[in-house]
C-alpha cells in the first residue's frame, strides 16, 4: 500500500534531520509518496507566508505529516507556526515519549515517561494586550470541552498501552479557575477509568522536583499547554537531551509527527545535529500508519547503534563525533538493508 505523507523540512536543522528520517524510512522499503511542503521562516522568504494555505490544505487532505522544527522570533515578529498549525488543524493532543536509551549515559537509566500535552489552549491563546504603556496582559484560556477531550485522550492512551498511572501536574492552588477547570475535568473523566488505571495529581513545582529526584515514579503525565512544553524539555534532559525525544500531535482527522526540539540555530547547516529525535518521530508515524514491522526494524537499528557506543557513529550531543549523515548511515546499515 502506498502512503502519502506531507514532509515539512522547516528551518534551521529541520531540513537536515527530516532528510535523515526520510532516508531511514525509505530504507525500510515502505512505500511512501512524500509531498514536500513549505513552513517557517524559509517559507516566508519564498512564499510570503510562514504557513502557506497549501501546506495546511495538504496536511488536512492527506492526514499525516512529518515535520521539522521551525523558528519563531523572540519578543516580536510573526506568530508561532506551531501554534497556528496545531490550532488550525485541531491537533489537540501532543504525545512525547521520554525514555532512557541504550548506551546514552545519564544520571538515570530507568526513565519511561509519556508526556501528554494539551495543544490548543492555555497561555498559548496568543491573546495579549498592552493595557497602557508598561502594563500588558496575557490571557490563559481553558474550556471544559478541550480539558475534557485531552483528559480522555490521556486515559485512553494510558489504558490502551497498559500503563500504570496518569499524573496531572497543575497549579490550581494559584490559577484556581483555569488550572482548576483542567483538574476538575481530569477527575471527572477518571471516573470512567477508575479500576483500570491509577490517577494522581501534583502541584507542578513539586512535580518538577519529584521528576528530577526520581523520574521512575512517574508514568503518563497530563499537562496543559505551557507546562507540557516546559516539562518536555526538562524530561529530555534526563535521557540525553533534545536530540533523542520524539513527538506527535494528534487531532480527530490528522496527525503531525515532529521532534520535540527546535530549529537549533547554533547547529544549522553544520551537518552535526542529531537526527534521532526526528527518526524516532518517524517510527511513531510508521506505527500510526500501521507499518509496525518497519517501525520495529528502525527502532532495533538505532538501539543497536546506540548500544554499540562507537563515537564514530554517534553525534556530538550524545558523546560521539559523527555527522548527521554518518549516524543516519549507521542506522540504515544496522537495519541490514
Ligand atoms: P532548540 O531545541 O532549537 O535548541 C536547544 C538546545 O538543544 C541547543 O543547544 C541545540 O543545539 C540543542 N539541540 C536541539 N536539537 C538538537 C539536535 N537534534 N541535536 C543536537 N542538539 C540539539 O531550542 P531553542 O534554542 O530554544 O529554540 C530555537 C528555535 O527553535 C526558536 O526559534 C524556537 O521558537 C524554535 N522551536 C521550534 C520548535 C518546533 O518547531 N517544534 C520547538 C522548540 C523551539
Amino acid at each position: 500500500m502506498t502512503h502519502t505523507v506531507c514532509l515539512l523540512p522547516g528551518d534551521g536543522i529541520g531540513p537536515e534531520v527530516t532528510t535523515a528520517a526520510r532516508q531511514v524510512i525509505d530504507a525500510t522499503g515502505v512505500d511512501i509518496e512524500w509531498v514536500v511542503l513549505p513552513a517557517g521562516s524559509t517559507a516566508l522568504e519564498f512564499c510570503g507566508s510562514v504557513l502557506p494555505q497549501r501546506t495546511l490544505a495538504a496536511i488536512a487532505g492527506h492526514g499525516v505529516a512529518l515535520k521539522g522544527p521551525v523558528t519563531t522570533p523572540i519578543g516580536g515578529g510573526h506568530t508561532s507556526v506551531n501554534v497556528s498549525l496545531r490550532k488550525k488543524l485541531n491537533l489537540y493532543a501532543a504525545v512525547r515519549p521520554v525514555r532512557s536509551m541504550p548506551g546514552i549515559k545519564t544520571r538515570y537509566d530507568n526513565v519511561e515517561l509519556v508526556i501528554i500535552r494539551e495543544n490548543t489552549e492555555g497561555l498559548y491563546s496568543g491573546i495579549e494586550n498592552e493595557i497602557v504603556p508598561g502594563v500588558v496582559q496575557s490571557l490563559k484560556i481553558a474550556t471544559e470541552p478541550a480539558c475534557t477531550r485531552i483528559a480522555r485522550f490521556a486515559f485512553d492512551y494510558a489504558v490502551s498501552r497498559g500503563r500504570r498511572r496518569v499524573t496531572v501536574l497543575h497549579k490550581a492552588n494559584i490559577m484556581k479557575k483555569s488550572d482548576g477547570l483542567f483538574l476538575r475535568c481530569a477527575r471527572k473523566v477518571y471516573t470512567d477509568y477508575a479500576g483500570k488505571i491509577e490517577y494522581n495529581e501534583l502541584i507542578i513545582d513539586n512535580g518538577c522536583m519529584q521528576i528530577i529526584r526520581d523520574p521512575s515514579q512517574f508514568d503518563v503525565l497530563l499537562l496543559e499547554n505551557l507546562y507540557g512544553d516546559i516539562i518536555s524539555d526538562l524530561a529530555a534532559g534526563l535521557v540525553g537531551g533534545l536530540g533523542v525525544v520524539p513527538g506527535a500531535n494528534f487531532g480527530e482527522s490528522c496527525a503531525v509527527f515532529e521532534p520535540v526540539h527546535g530549529s537549533a540555530p547554533d547547529l544549522a547547516r553544520k551537518g552535526i545535529a542529531n537526527p534521532l529525535a526526528c527518526i524516532m518521530s518517524g517510527v511513531m508515524m510508521l506505527n500510526h500508519l500501521g507499518e509496525h514491522e518497519a517501525a520495529a526494524r528502525i527502532r532495533d537499528a538505532y538501539n543497536t547503534v546506540l548500544a554499540r557506543g562507537n563515537p564514530e557513529e554517534l553525534t556530538r550531543d550524545i558523546g560521539g563525533k559523527a555527522t548527521t549523515q554518518q549516524f543516519t548511515d549507521a542506522v540504515i546499515k544496522a537495519m541490514g538493508t
